[in-house]
């Protein structure tokens, strides 16, 4: 199902499409007991139905002794080809202006990190903020500069948008012209995808990418490259990856405040919580503001929660491979 008909469901839509009751999901409602309780390694998670596409391909590595760093590029490498998919990679939707720009961070268990942001016309952004981190003394390479060092590394061009995200545009900025008012900025046409995988020696690594806002002001970049914000990994501890409204996620550095809630002994569940009540808490309107956030912690215990029911992640373990649907605080 198309995760933004799947949000727009609400609860309904959320039953239908939500695999059997899991053991993983019978853990993530007893987050007390599972504390110190390690899961079997390896393990894989990423937001929503189209992360069970993607943790296949992370689960490959794995399953083969492979990093976990491999792991989440190999994943985000399969949603960013999607051409179905219409909030990360070739065919994600545009900004006001028609033009795709795409966002993406990486971070391994040595705290190393490389993020893109503001990224026109290539395929695999994950691999781009990969060789950064890999290559040069920087974290962050945006806009021009990053389409400069893309190409100069051979990285594989795109043309975007697709012929039909294009239509959509165009009929999207003739409605608002005939409502002959500024253009609203769609708050239900975004996404992103987040993994987080630890390998078989026990090592956490995550990514995340996206083609942000539908419709957003030109330059506008989200939570998904800001290290902090979208994603956070801290072996001592774990890691966590953001998903939603950006401006949001970063207002509270989300994936940073997930992870310092374990430094400070919540559990990988808990903190997910805390940190969605930390984000209601700074806003005044929650009308339509879907956020939500997964971690694993130092042992392998997984937690996902958000502020609107519909949020789910899919988790893959030796035994399990399933669609597990995230607690939240409220119901649209
Ligand atoms: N979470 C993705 C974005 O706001 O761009």
């Amino acid at each position: 199902m198309d995760r933004r008909k799947f949000v727009r469901l609400g609860a309904v839509g959320v039953a239908a499409a939500v695999v059997k009751p899991s053991l993983a999901a019978e853990n993530l409602s007893t987050e007390k007991s599972q504390k110190f309780v390690a899961i079997t390694k390896p393990v894989m998670i990423s937001t929503w139905n189209h992360g069970l596409e993607a943790n296949k391909a992370g689960w490959e590595v794995l399953k083969k002794g492979g990093s976990s760093l491999d792991a989440v590029e190999a994943g985000a490498r399969v949603t960013e080809s999607d051409i179905k998919n219409r909030s990360v990679g070739i065919g994600g939707m545009p900004d006001r202006d028609g033009n795709v720009t795409l966002d993406a961070c990486i971070m391994d268990w040595e705290s190393r990190c490389g993020s893109v942001g503001y990224l026109e016309g290539i395929a695999h952004p994950i691999s781009v903020a990969r060789h950064i981190m890999d290559n040069t003394p920087h974290v962050m390479l945006v806009g021009l500069g990053a389409k400069k060092y893309a190409l100069k590394n051979k990285f594989e061009t795109i043309k975007t948008p697709l012929p039909e995200v294009k239509e959509e545009w165009k009929k999207w900025k003739k409605e608002q012209a005939e409502l002959a008012k500024k253009p609203e900025i769609n708050h239900e046409n975004h996404d992103t995808i987040g993994l987080l995988a630890m390998d078989a020696d026990g090592r956490i690594s995550g990514a995340c990418t996206t083609s942000g806002w539908a419709y957003k002001l030109p330059g506008r970049l989200g939570d998904s490259p800001i290290i902090g914000a979208g994603l956070f990994i801290d072996q001592e501890v774990g890691g966590a990856v953001a998903t939603g409204l950006g401006e949001s996620i970063i207002r509270i550095a989300g994936a940073h405040t997930v992870v310092e809630l374990m430094r400070h002994g919540r559990s990988a569940q808990e903190a997910c919580k805390e940190a969605v009540d930390r984000l209601i808490s700074k806003h005044k309107d929650m009308t339509g503001l879907q956020c939500g956030f997964l971690a694993v912690d130092k042992f392998g215990n997984v937690g996902a929660y958000s502020v609107f029911n519909g949020f789910n992640f899919a988790l893959r373990t030796n035994d399990k491979e399933e669609l597990v649907d995230a607690k939240h605080d409220r119901s649209w």
